[in-house]
């Protein structure tokens, strides 16, 4: 028998790497140790179809719940990880018993910025992380009138599409000119804006939230820097979030935007790995290390982790991707822009219905793509982005000329 393996983080990425490891032939213990007391679940339906109540329970969880004793996988659910020391090769659960590893992987994901305003803790202020939070706010819009919902990033926009189909009032108030700006740039940005509003979403860019108005301990509204005060019966707070790396800077591993990683998720200590939201990991394609916060990513970066684990040759270097659902827009984004690194949008298609490809140009090549409501694509997009050809931009945005000639 090898040593035990700890993963610390049950969810997406724990679970993907638990499953990897016993799929790689390793025979020795597993230990998967999360603080939830939810088995691993899948967080996108969260903000989706099960907050709309259209996606059943069952649906969200990463494995049966008979699959990790089935496979050998010792499942610590509702166990917080307080320490990992390196030297002694342990990890320190919070009633203070230690469990030895061989190797460890930090798969401890991320957690919702807070609002650090007055009334931010009012009752009816949300937040939408766990399952708990969605089973929350799904209960929240079958009575709610009006919500404010404050941040234009993903979950902003998805409860907010979510709200609307439930007929409830929005206004979403966010900091920056746009929604998603950092990700999508002002071009794209602004078709998001255009889907909300014809969606009957009040949308207002550039504002300061100022405190949360409550009355009775119950949130009741916000009130801007400008004075003005927006009533609602809840406030969906969507800020972005910050990596759980206090364990890795704790164990004094190298912590920077995330858990530092090699292209082999491999961190400063040789024995320790990080995969998923965590992770800043060096990515080959890209030549600089990047933190991606999205599902594919926790799903495939931690089987990658997992073979590193077991000693093979890795380097994770899959083309970054997302996907969002709202209202009837479906998308797909594949490949990686800094913010304002790009010079360019190509677009192919149909912008104003809503039926695109919309292409990110640094000089001739192609940096990212996004397919919205046209489908099948996504993996020749990744080539075009991986294969870094210099494209003809008039061709690139004629749909008469088939995708493949740019990969
Ligand atoms: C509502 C919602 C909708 C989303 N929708 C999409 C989408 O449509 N498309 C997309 O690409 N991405 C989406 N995402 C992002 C995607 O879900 C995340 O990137 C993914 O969950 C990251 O997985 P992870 O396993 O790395 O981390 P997490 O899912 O954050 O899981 C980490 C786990 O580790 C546990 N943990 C942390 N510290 C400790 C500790 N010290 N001890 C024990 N356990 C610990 C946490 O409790 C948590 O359960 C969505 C996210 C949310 C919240
Ligand atoms: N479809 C998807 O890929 C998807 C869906 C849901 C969630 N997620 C993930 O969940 C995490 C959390 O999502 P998120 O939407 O909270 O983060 P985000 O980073 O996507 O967006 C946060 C938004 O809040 C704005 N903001 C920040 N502070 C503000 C303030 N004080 N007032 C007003 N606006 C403010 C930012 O400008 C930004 O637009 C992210 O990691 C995200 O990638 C992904």
């Amino acid at each position: 028998m090898s040593a035990a393996h700890v993963i610390v983080g049950a969810s997406l990425a724990g679970a993907k790497a638990a499953e990897t490891l016993r799929e790689e032939g390793f025979d020795g213990q597993i230990v998967l140790i999360g603080e939830e007391d939810e088995r691993p679940y899948e967080r996108p339906s969260l903000s989706k179809d099960y907050l709309l109540g259209k996606a059943e329970r069952e649906t969200i969880y990463v494995h049966p719940q008979a699959w990790y004793a089935d496979h050998g996988v010792d499942l610590r659910l509702g166990t917080l990880v307080t320490g990992v020391d390196p030297l002694a090769h342990e990890v320190t659960l919070a009633d203070g018993s230690r469990i030895g590893y061989g190797k460890l992987l930090l798969a401890t994901g991320s957690a919702p910025r807070r609002l650090p305003l007055s009334g931010a803790d009012a009752e009816g202020v949300l937040y939408l992380r766990r399952v708990a939070d969605s089973d929350r706010i799904r209960a929240t819009l079958q009575t709610a009138t009006r919500i404010v919902v404050i941040g234009a990033g993903w979950i902003g926009l998805e409860t907010a599409a979510a709200a609307r189909s439930a007929g409830v009032e929005v206004t979403v108030l966010e900091a920056a000119e746009l929604p998603l700006l950092r990700v999508l740039g002002r071009e794209v940005a602004k078709s998001f804006a255009g889907l909300h509003r014809e969606h009957g979403v009040d949308l207002r860019f550039g504002v300061q939230v100022a405190e949360i108005t409550e009355s009775g301990g119950q949130a009741d509204g916000v009130r801007l820097a400008d004075g003005s005060h927006i009533p609602a019966d809840a406030v969906v707070v969507g800020i972005g979030i910050t990596p759980n790396s206090q364990l890795a800077e704790a164990a004094r591993l190298e912590v920077g935007n995330g858990i530092v990683v090699d292209a082999g998720l491999r961190s400063s200590d040789p024995d320790i790995y990080a995969a998923g939201d965590v992770a800043n990991s060096y990515h080959p394609m890209l030549g600089r290390h990047i933190r991606v916060e999205h599902w594919a990513n926790a799903l495939n970066q931690p089987q990658a982790a997992a073979r590193a684990m077991l000693g093979q040759d890795v380097a994770y270097d899959r083309v970054p991707y997302f996907y969002t659902d709202q209202y009837d827009l479906g998308m797909e984004y594949a490949g990686y822009v800094e913010p304002g690194g790009y010079d360019r949008v190509v677009f192919r298609g149909d912008l104003e219905g809503r039926e695109f490809i919309a292409f990110w140009l640094r000089g001739d090549r192609v940096l990212a793509g996004m397919n919205v409501n046209i489908w099948d694509v996504n993996e020749v997009i990744q080539a075009i982005v991986r294969g870094g050809r210099t494209v003809d931009a008039s061709r690139l945005a004629d749909p008469g000329v088939p995708l493949d000639e740019f990969a």
